[in-house]
C-alpha cells in the first residue's frame, strides 16, 4: 500500500475512498523506475487540462471521462496545468479561481483523489525544471511543425510569447516526469504525444548510451466517441475554451436552461432527418456524436430513435440528454466548491505525492546529463 500522510487519510475518509485493488506491475525499464518503491511500479497514467475559462463538454468527453474509467486499473496522476494556461495572455485575477475550479471539476466528474493524486502543475517545481533540460536538447524545427502552435500563433498575432512555442516541451516534461505509459487525451493532442516520444528517444540517444534509460515512452489513449467534439456554431471547428462565442460550447457548469438555449440556437442545416458522416453535414455528425457519448447508446439504436426527426424535434432530446448526464457532476461540483478546506487538502496531498515521483525522475535526468549531485 502506498505511504500515506495523515492528511491523505483524512481526505480518504471524507471521500469514503476504498483501498485500491492490486493492479498489474509494469516492467522496470528506466533508472527512475528502478529507484521507485515497489508499490509505485504499477502501469501509470497522467493527464491534465488547462485552467483557462471553464472546462467544456469537449474536455470532459475527450479526456476527463476516460480518466475516471482508468483510475481503477492504473496508477494515475491528474494535474491542472496552470503553467500551460499562461502561454496565452491570461487574467491574473482569474487564474487562481479557475485553477481551483478545474480541480473541483476533476473530483466532481468522478476522480477519487485518494486513488489518483490531483495536483496543480506549478506546485511541483520539477515540471519547469525538466522543461528547461529538455529545451536544451529539443531541435527548434520539431516545435515549428506543431499544428496547435501554428493555429494559436495566428490567433495571437504580434503578442505570441516564447511560452506558446515551448508549450509542447513543457507537456513532454509533465508526462515524462511520472513515467507515464498512457496519456488519455483528445485527438488534438496526438501530435504532442508523438513529440514527447521523440524527445524521450533523443534524450536516451544523447545521454543514456549503454546506461539505463531515464524516461518511459508514453502512448496516447484516444477514445472513439468524444475524441473531437466540435463547436456548436461551426461543425468543422473544434469546441474550444478560447473561442470567442460562449454559444459555441457547452460549459460543464452551464445550467439546464443555458444548455437548452445553446443547443436550440446551434447551427443546423437544410436537410431532412439526421445522419452520421455525411461530409456536407458536419453539424449532424457532431450532435449525434454528442448524443451517443452522453446516452451510451449504439449508433443503430440512435438512428432508429431520432434518424427521422427534424432538427426541431431532435434538439430538445439532445438538450435533455446532456442536462441529465451533467446533473450529477454539477451537484458534486457545487459540494466540492463549497468545502474549500477539503479541496486545498486534496491539492496539498496531491502535490506531495506528485513531487516525490517527479523529483526521482528529475534527479535521474540530471545525473544522466552530467550535473553534479546535491551535496
Ligand atoms: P486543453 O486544456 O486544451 O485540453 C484538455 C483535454 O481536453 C481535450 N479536448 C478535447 N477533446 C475532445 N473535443 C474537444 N473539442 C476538445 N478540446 C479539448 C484535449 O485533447 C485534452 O486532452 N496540452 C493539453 C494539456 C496538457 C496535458 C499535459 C495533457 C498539458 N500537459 C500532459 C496530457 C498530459 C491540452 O490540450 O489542454
Amino acid at each position: 500500500m502506498p505511504r500515506r500522510s495523515a492528511l491523505m487519510l483524512a481526505v480518504a475518509a471524507r471521500c469514503g475512498a476504498l483501498v485500491p485493488r492490486a493492479r498489474p506491475l509494469r516492467p522496470l525499464t528506466t533508472l527512475a523506475e528502478s529507484a521507485a518503491p515497489a508499490e509505485e511500479r504499477r502501469e501509470r497514467v497522467l493527464s491534465g487540462v488547462q485552467p483557462t475559462g471553464t472546462l467544456h463538454l469537449g474536455n470532459y468527453l475527450g479526456a476527463i471521462r476516460q480518466w475516471v474509467q482508468f483510475q481503477d486499473d492504473y496508477d494515475s496522476f491528474f494535474c491542472v496545468v496552470d503553467l500551460h494556461a499562461i502561454t496565452a495572455p491570461h487574467n491574473p485575477k482569474l487564474l487562481q479561481q479557475e485553477t481551483l475550479d478545474a480541480a473541483a471539476l476533476y473530483i466532481a466528474a468522478g476522480i477519487d483523489p485518494e486513488k489518483s493524486p490531483i495536483f496543480v502543475q506549478s506546485h511541483v517545481t520539477a515540471h519547469a525544471e525538466l522543461c528547461w533540460l529538455l529545451n536544451c536538447m529539443t531541435p527548434i524545427n520539431w516545435l515549428e511543425r506543431m499544428i496547435q502552435y501554428k493555429e494559436k500563433k495566428q490567433k495571437q498575432g504580434e503578442n505570441v510569447g516564447v511560452g506558446l512555442f515551448d508549450y509542447p516541451v513543457l507537456m513532454a516534461a509533465d508526462i515524462l516526469l511520472y513515467q507515464a505509459g498512457l496519456v488519455p487525451v483528445g485527438e488534438d493532442q496526438r501530435q504532442h504525444l508523438e513529440l514527447t516520444r521523440d524527445i524521450a528517444r533523443r534524450f536516451h540517444d544523447l545521454y543514456c548510451k549503454r546506461k539505463k534509460r531515464v524516461f518511459r515512452e508514453p502512448k496516447a489513449l484516444i477514445v472513439k466517441e468524444g475524441a473531437r467534439v466540435m463547436s456548436l456554431t461551426d461543425g468543422r471547428a473544434k469546441m474550444s475554451k478560447s473561442a470567442e462565442l460562449d454559444n459555441s460550447r457547452i460549459n460543464l457548469n452551464d445550467d439546464p436552461a443555458t444548455i437548452a438555449r445553446k443547443i436550440k440556437k446551434c447551427k443546423s442545416d437544410e436537410f431532412t432527418g439526421l445522419e452520421w458522416d455525411n461530409p456536407d453535414r458536419p453539424e449532424a455528425t457532431n450532435l449525434l456524436n454528442i448524443y451517443q457519448a452522453v446516452t451510451g447508446m449504439e449508433r443503430d439504436a440512435i438512428l432508429a430513435e431520432v434518424g427521422d426527426l427534424s432538427w426541431g424535434g431532435f434538439k430538445p432530446r439532445l438538450a435533455d440528454a446532456v442536462v441529465a448526464h451533467l446533473e450529477p457532476i454539477q451537484l458534486k461540483y457545487a459540494e466540492v466548491k463549497e468545502d474549500k478546506a477539503y479541496l486545498s487538502g486534496v491539492l496539498k496531498s496531491g502535490a506531495e505525492r506528485a513531487d516525490e515521483t517527479a523529483t526521482r525522475t528529475l534527479d535521474a535526468a540530471k545525473a544522466a546529463m552530467g550535473f553534479a549531485p546535491r551535496f
